[in-house]
């Protein structure tokens, strides 16, 4: 039986075989960005994410994680931080922001990433929160799908690449 359980930054290096399984899936999809560098290693990949978990849960009172575990096994999480609200539209003061979400490839197309997300409304509906924020790789189709059936839209693209060598 798959269970959903909220934790804080006690839990973080149990995340990470889930995360491996997200990088595994961003190195496949977007090859392009190979231009940056060659793909971490699954070590040094797991080195640069978790500091960053540990710096949000060192400073974001409202971050929490989502761990769906299988008979006691984490098979997928949603990791949530906030953000200061929009300034050029009349958002709320914090917005609910998905930083990861991972489903294990075992676990992908039987409705968990669906549960977990439908999980973080409701987390954020209880602390006070009303936007909902998400980033995705433009190369990862089925995602935007994913996020687009809860009526997300796109909203800014960012833009990634070497700067260029001095003229
Ligand atoms: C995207 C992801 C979180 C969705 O979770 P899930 O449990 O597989 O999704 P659900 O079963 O609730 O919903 C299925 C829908 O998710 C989307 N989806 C995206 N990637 C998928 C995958 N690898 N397998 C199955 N569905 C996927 C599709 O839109 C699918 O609907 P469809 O079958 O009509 O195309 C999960 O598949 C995953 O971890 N993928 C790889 C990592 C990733 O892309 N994470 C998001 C980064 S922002």
């Amino acid at each position: 039986m798959i269970e959903i359980v909220r934790a804080g930054a006690e839990r973080i290096e149990d995340l990470e075989p889930l995360w491996a399984a997200l990088n595994e899936h961003h190195a496949a999809i977007a090859p392009e960005f190979e231009e940056i560098g060659p793909v971490r290693s699954r070590e040094d990949s797991w080195r640069v994410r978790r500091a960053i978990y540990e710096d949000h849960f060192g400073h974001d009172q409202h971050a929490f994680v989502l761990i769906a575990e299988d008979d006691g096994t984490p098979v997928a999480y949603a990791l949530v931080v906030t953000r200061a609200g929009e300034e050029a539209w009349t958002s709320g003061e914090r917005i609910g922001v998905l930083e990861t979400l991972s489903v294990l490839p075992s676990h992908r197309g039987q409705g968990l990433g669906t549960r977990l997300v439908e999980t973080v409304f409701g987390q954020l509906r209880a602390a006070g929160i009303t936007e909902f924020e998400v980033e995705t790789l433009i190369a990862n189709e089925g995602s935007r799908r994913f996020y687009e059936r809860f009526g997300l839209r796109p909203f800014t693209t960012s833009y990634l690449g070497r700067i260029p060598e001095a003229r």
